[in-house]
């Protein structure tokens, strides 16, 4: 029997911040994969333009090109989201609209997709969540329903230098990584995907 080919998951954190709770969840989940995954962290949100349709055209902006080329050579996408005034944050929604272009042939069209998101207050991104999960409706993305990995109060469960120190986040992350997985892998065997 052949060995299972090795799964690369694009890590996008919506959050710019050094000291980001989310992005700290981001890096945490490097080490909380399934074996035959990986998660590669694409940390370069800053550096797009604001989405512009006179731009979305040949040549495109390079941090555009990458970040497109950087997805589509990805088995599935894991973002993880902070909440800004109840939604997504303004990076990460810009990045997902670049994404999300040209329509039908867009890179995120039919990836599955994981989302977390963690926050100081007490319902953890639920509703920049709600909000994610719309965008990524009208993208046509496969999005993972569960588990729904809302870190709410981080501030207890990562340290101040980005370690995760609470167990349930942890063992929230390895489910959530292990249903990309697997949904990776049955959208592969029933030829949905060619990467
Ligand atoms: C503009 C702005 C709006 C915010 N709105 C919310 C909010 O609606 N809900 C929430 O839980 N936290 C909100 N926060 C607080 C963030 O959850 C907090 O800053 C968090 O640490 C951001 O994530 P990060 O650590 O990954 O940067 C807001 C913060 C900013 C700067």
């Amino acid at each position: 029997m052949m060995a299972a080919r090795q799964l690369r998951v694009l890590g996008l954190s919506g959050s710019l911040r050094t000291r980001s709770y989310n992005a700290a969840l981001l890096r945490g989940a490097r080490e909380l994969c399934p074996v035959g995954t990986t998660v590669e962290v694409f940390d370069e949100l800053g550096t797009l333009p604001l989405y512009d349709e006179d731009l979305d055209d040949d040549p495109l902006p390079s941090a555009v090109a990458h970040l497109r080329s950087r997805i589509e050579a990805a088995d599935g996408v894991l973002l993880v989201t902070p909440e800004h005034n109840a939604s997504v944050p303004a990076a990460l929604k810009n990045a997902l609209d670049w994404a999300s272009r040209p329509t039908g042939a867009a890179a995120l069209t039919g990836k599955p997709v994981a989302i977390a998101g963690a926050s100081p207050g007490a319902l953890g991104t639920v509703r920049a969540q709600i909000a994610l999960r719309q965008v990524l409706s009208a993208i046509d993305a496969k999005v993972l329903a569960r588990p729904e990995v809302l870190v709410f109060r981080c501030h207890e469960r990562i340290s101040p230098d980005g370690t995760i120190t609470d167990i349930a986040t942890e063992n929230l992350l390895r489910e959530l990584l292990m249903g990309l997985s697997r949904q990776i892998r049955a959208q592969h065997d029933s030829g949905m995907l060619t990467a």
